[in-house]
Order: C-alpha cells, then structure tokens, then sequence
C-alpha cells in the first residue's frame, strides 16, 4: 500500500490579475520506506509540491493521502496536528540562532514530546559527528555542520516521513555527497519515506526514485 498518494492534483498561483496554473493533473505514489528525488529546473515547482505534501498550502483539486491521512481534506487545525508530525529540512538551515547546538536539536522533540527522553540521541550525534559540538551556537558552525544539526533535528522528531528542499544547495559537492549519504543512510535505517529536492544529477544515485517536474507534469526516470 503507497504510503503518499496524490491524485489528478491541481494547483495555480495568482501572479499578478494572472492566474498560473503549476500543477495538472498530477498523480503518482510513493510505498513505504521510499527514498525518492525531485529534479526540475527552477521555477517548475518543486517547492510549491512540498508545500502541498507538507500541508502549508492546499490543493485547488485532487487529492493528497499521506500515511492513510487524506491531508486535501483537512482544515487548518488537522493540518497544523500534522505538520508537526513531519521532518523538513531546508536549504536555509533556519536554526535557532540564541540556542545552542544541543537546544536546536532538541527543541521539536521537546515540544512534541515532552515526557520522553529522546530515543538513541548520543548514537545520532555521532553518526552525524556533531558530538564535540553541541555546545556551539550556529554561528560557530560551517555550512555543512549546520545542515547536519537540521537532519539530526528532524530525525530525532521521530517522522514517517522527512520533506527536504535542495539541503545541500549551499554545500559544496563532497560535502553534498556526503550530507545525503547520511540522511538518505538514517532514512533507511529509521524506516522514513524520504522526497528531497535537488537541482543535482549526481545525487539521484542515492535515492529509489527519481521524478522529473516539468511543465506541470511528473515524470519518473528510469
Ligand atoms: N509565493 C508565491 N506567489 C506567487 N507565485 C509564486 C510564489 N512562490 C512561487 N511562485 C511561482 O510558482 C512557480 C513554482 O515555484 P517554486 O518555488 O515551486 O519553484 P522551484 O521548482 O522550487 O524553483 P527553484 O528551483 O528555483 O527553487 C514559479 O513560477 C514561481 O514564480
Ligand atoms: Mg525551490
């Protein structure tokens, strides 16, 4: 059974008195425990389709089913339930700049769950080599480091599935390789269903799946 679902979906943006349509129709799926990368030039869409996938903005039609939830249905309080579920990594790492590493790390964790310890913290930090750094704030931290404490925080959230836009934008390409080695690594062995955009190639041999967005349209590459 697919674990994401999206069919005849449909989305246009109001540009300017113009109405642009960026999705047609757009059906595919997604099984559990898929990794899968969106390729597209810019401007074809593939942040708008994680913002749908993500619940921030709703479909003009068709439906969207994530994990059994038919998200297209949902009103503004079911969404924010479920986008708290989620992981999303971003290519901005959007840390917290006033808390340290650790308290960066932890800070959804610790809202979503409160009474828990989280779970194989120490085994995560070193994976993602972030243990001598917990206590630096993010502003003593390389590009790359600063992505890592985003995959770790968005790990450690414990999501069925993790939403990334073009994480590695700002890395160069070794420390590309090896940031989606690792989140594509964690991903497997957490069993979560992984879409990440990337305007590299390079990167798809790490993923299941490719999907090119062109024209609306969405086509798998073989
Ligand atoms: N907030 C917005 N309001 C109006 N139009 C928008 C808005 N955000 C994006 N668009 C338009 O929607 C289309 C898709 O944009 P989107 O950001 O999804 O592209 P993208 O594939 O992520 O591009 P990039 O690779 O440059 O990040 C573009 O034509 C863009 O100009
Ligand atoms: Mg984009």
């Amino acid at each position: 059974m697919p674990v994401i679902r999206v069919s005849n979906l449909c989305f246009s943006r109001q540009d300017g008195d113009q109405i642009q349509s960026v999705f047609k129709n757009v059906n595919f799926k997604i099984s559990a425990h898929e990794q899968v990368a969106l390729l597209g030039d810019s401007g074809s869409g593939k942040t708008t389709l994680l913002h749908l996938l993500a619940g921030v903005l709703s479909p003009d039609s068709g439906e969207i089913e994530i994990n059994g939830e038919l998200i297209s249905s949902y009103r503004a309080q079911q969404l924010a339930h479920y986008r708290r579920k989620i992981g999303l990594i971003f290519q901005h790492y959007q840390l917290l700049d006033c808390l340290n590493v650790e308290q960066n790390i932890l800070f959804q964790h610790n809202l979503n769950y409160p009474d828990q310890t989280p779970h194989q913290f120490h085994e995560l930090i070193e994976k993602l080599g972030l243990s001598d750094k917990l206590m630096k704030l993010p502003n003593q931290l390389s590009g790359g480091e600063q992505q890592r404490v985003g995959i770790a925080r968005a790990i450690l959230n414990q999501p069925k599935l993790i939403l990334a836009d073009e994480p590695t934008g700002n890395l160069d390409q070794t420390r590309a390789h090896q940031i989606v080695e690792i989140l594509t690594t964690l991903c497997k062995e957490r069993k979560i269903n992984l879409v990440m955009v990337t305007h590299s190639q390079h990167l798809s041999r790490y993923f299941n799946r490719v999907y090119m967005l062109s024209n609306g349209q969405l086509n798998e590459r073989n």
